[in-house]
């Protein structure tokens, strides 16, 4: 907070009190009514107002949230950058409890950590640790049931990008990946995109006229068999997806895939590893691995 604000922030709440006890002040020193019929000297419409003092306990009141207000003041921060004799801040409180719950759940994640991620998997304790992680940090963008949604992967269908390896698994979550579909399709003819489009699909069984698939075909061998491999079943290492198995990151409609091969895709999974550290991240992974192994 710069000291400009900070001044002005104090100037504001001290004319405030001030403000408020002239007041008080000021009714108080008013002549008291004459008589309980004692009338103020305006009418509207005929509607006149008695002249009542303030109620007592309501005055008293009054008084009591002027002191409350200041002794808040001086104890906590509120006037500007005056932090408060107490030192008290949100932050400080929250990483207080941050600190308590890893005191207590630090030992917890050390000993998991030392398990191999197959055997946690059976754990239902370690389970339920990694999905309440999960909850908190991956659901966002993978949904709450871990089923994904178009560009964020599934990840209880046991279709892999990355593989489906316990060290890989656990690979992509502390370092994070990064897809790369090229956008190639815009060098292409109209019609020699269609008939991609066409190959790319009948890979996964769909029906097509058998001259535009093996069009298809000649520019597939060409453009995309690096990455997705001659037979289309992809690359774990590039994270080139399986295009054989009918299941889509982006979309298997005739659309879609042009889409994506016309404007590339590049799907993001961010790094975990600062986030959630290494022992954390071994429980996530059991938990990760466990959807998918029934
Ligand atoms: C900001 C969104 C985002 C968050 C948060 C996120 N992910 Fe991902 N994740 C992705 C995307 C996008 C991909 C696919 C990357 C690609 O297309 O290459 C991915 C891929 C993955 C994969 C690889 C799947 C495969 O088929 O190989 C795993 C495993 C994974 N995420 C687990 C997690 C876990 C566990 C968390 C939480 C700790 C998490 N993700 C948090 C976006 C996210
Ligand atoms: C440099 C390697 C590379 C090349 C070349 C490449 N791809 Fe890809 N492709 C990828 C990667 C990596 C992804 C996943 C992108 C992501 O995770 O966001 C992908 C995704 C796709 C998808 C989306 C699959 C889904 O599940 O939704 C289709 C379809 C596809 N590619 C088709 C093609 C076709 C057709 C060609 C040739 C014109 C091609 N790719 C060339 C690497 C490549």
């Amino acid at each position: 907070m710069s000291t400009g604000i900070s001044i002005y922030i104090i100037a504001l709440t001290v004319i405030m009190i001030a403000g408020i006890i002239a007041l008080l002040v000021l009714t108080r020193r008013m002549p008291a009514p004459k008589s309980e019929e004692e009338k103020m000297s305006h009418s509207y419409d005929g509607i006149e107002e008695y002249n009542k003092p303030l109620p007592r306990w309501w005055l008293w009141y009054f008084y009591l949230t002027i002191i409350f207000s200041i002794g808040y003041l001086y104890l906590y921060g509120g006037l500007g950058a005056h932090k408060g004799s107490l030192n008290f801040s949100q932050e400080a409180q929250w990483q207080q409890e941050i600190d308590e719950a890893n005191a207590k759940y630090q030992p917890i994640f050390e000993a998991y950590s030392k398990l191999d991620i197959p055997t946690l998997a059976k754990d239902h304790k370690a389970i339920a640790m990694g999905q309440r992680i999960f909850a908190n940090t991956c659901f966002g963008c993978h949904g709450s049931d871990a089923g994904g949604t178009p560009g964020y992967p599934n990840l209880t269908d046991n279709d892999w990008l990355y593989g489906k390896s316990p060290a890989s698994i656990k690979q992509t979550i502390l370092q994070g990946r990064n897809g790369v579909m090229p956008p190639l399709g815009q060098n292409m003819k109209p019609e020699q995109l269609d008939h991609l489009v066409s190959y790319v699909l009948s890979l996964s069984g769909r029906k097509f006229n058998n001259l535009a698939t093996l069009e298809g075909k000649k520019t597939y061998d060409m453009q995309c068999a690096a990455c997705h491999g001659a037979d289309g079943t992809g690359n774990q290492i590039l994270g080139a997806p399986n295009l054989t198995d009918n299941i889509w990151l982006y979309g298997g409609s005739f659309e879609l895939v042009k889409d994506t091969i016309y404007y590339g895709r590049q799907g993001n999974m961010p790094a975990h590893k600062d986030i959630l550290g290494n022992d954390k991240t071994h429980v996530v992974t059991a938990y990760i691995y466990s959807l998918s192994q029934d």
